[in-house]
């Protein structure tokens, strides 16, 4: 492993593990997991405004239940039994309310998951970024709810491809390419073979989301003004999720590298949808590296609550010391951010379980 500064100096102080200093990050941090119920907090329809931390602390509550229904749903697929749409209506209610009040905090909280529920929490986590999109699109507000419910459900069809396929630790064969890309067409077919008829929209994008503009994508080959509006949005949101997320192979993209990752396609995604997209996931996502005034690397935590420059964030580098910090909140604007950093170029390659732990940690609530 080479972890070296970007004066090409090595810093193993990184490579040992001691960036976790003790009594401040790890796997343990004595607070149970919050049980999976949808309370009224959860579920409350009303676009009351929320600060970030309450409505994070409602995310985490949604997205919880949200992953276990969608999970009974690819379930009851994978048993040959028929969706029951109905019971996810309250689920993409709820997410379509929590957007309202806080953009940010579905996605904020999507982005901690573990290998074994990445399929959930993706669905989830899809549902909620084209909800998001769609405000930010200025759709039709009756739509938004069937957006939302094509996102939740754009994967369904991999309910029945083998999970030794979606599990799979390493690049897939052609072979194993060919099978995946069955779930497109699966999850329509499961779709419209079930008990309640479902909008064109929905369909249409279960169907379509890994078409592309310039007609490399599939299973139709469709191109350019052939893809509707919400299939290219789902594109963006699906890649987008895709490519920030622990995969079982393969580094996660930070949310930046994902957007100029995305950018630099060219022809593949809607060039105007973009970079609606592109300003909605904002200056400094959550889960970023950036770089503070005072020669810090740190993560950013969460959607900041007044100035968008200056999201609430976690030192856990001194770049002048080249010592780990112990984990602690640095409040919006105390020690301002000087611009977002790569992980590549620091070639950090425990970044990952810094990001994750730190976001974890946070997750459990606000550390001081
Ligand atoms: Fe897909
Ligand atoms: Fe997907």
């Amino acid at each position: 492993m080479d972890f070296s500064n970007r004066d090409g100096r090595r810093d193993d102080s990184l490579l040992q593990g001691d960036w976790r200093v003790p009594g401040t990050g790890g796997p343990s941090f004595g607070r149970a997991t919050p049980k999976p119920s949808l309370g009224p907090a959860a579920l409350h329809l009303g676009a009351r405004r929320a600060s970030a931390a309450q409505e994070r602390s409602r995310a985490r509550e949604l997205v919880s239940v949200a992953k276990e229904q969608i999970a009974a749903t690819f379930e009851d697929v994978r048993f040959g039994r028929n969706i029951n749409v109905a019971s996810l209506w309250p689920m993409v209610s709820g997410i379509t309310a929590s957007v309202e009040r806080h953009p940010g905090a579905i996605m904020g909280v999507t982005r901690m998951r573990d290998r074994h529920e990445h399929t959930y929490v993706h669905s989830v986590a899809v549902c909620g970024l084209m909800i998001n999109l769609a405000r930010r699109l200025k759709l039709d507000p009756t739509l938004h709810h069937d957006i939302g419910l094509a996102g939740l459900l754009h994967d369904v069809g991999k309910a029945r491809v083998p999970t030794s396929l979606l599990d799979k630790p390493g690049p897939l064969t052609a072979e194993e390419t060919a099978v995946m890309r069955t779930h497109c067409e699966l999850g329509h077919d499961i779709l419209i073979g079930g008990d309640e008829r479902l909008s064109d929209l929905v369909l249409d994008v279960v169907l379509h989301h890994h078409e592309r503009l310039d007609g490399t994508g599939y299973p139709d080959f469709q191109e350019g003004n052939s893809i509707s509006t919400y299939v290219r949005m789902a594109a963006i949101c699906d890649t987008y999720d895709t490519v920030t997320s622990d995969r079982p192979y393969g580094l996660a993209l930070s949310p930046a590298e994902a957007i100029e990752m995305m950018t630099e396609q060219p022809g593949q995604f809607d060039f105007q949808i973009m970079s609606v997209f592109s300003g909605m996931i904002g200056i400094f996502p959550v889960g970023s590296m950036v770089r503070l005034e005072s020669d810090r690397l740190a993560v950013v935590l969460d959607d900041p609550e007044g100035d968008p420059s200056q999201p609430p964030v976690c030192p856990f580098y001194c770049i002048v010391t080249k010592q780990a910090l112990p984990w602690r909140v640095s409040p919006p604007g105390h020690d301002p951010i000087v611009g977002i950093e790569s992980p590549d170029r620091w070639r950090m390659s425990n970044w990952r379980e810094i990001r994750s732990g730190v976001l974890a940690q946070f997750k459990e609530g606000p550390f001081v």
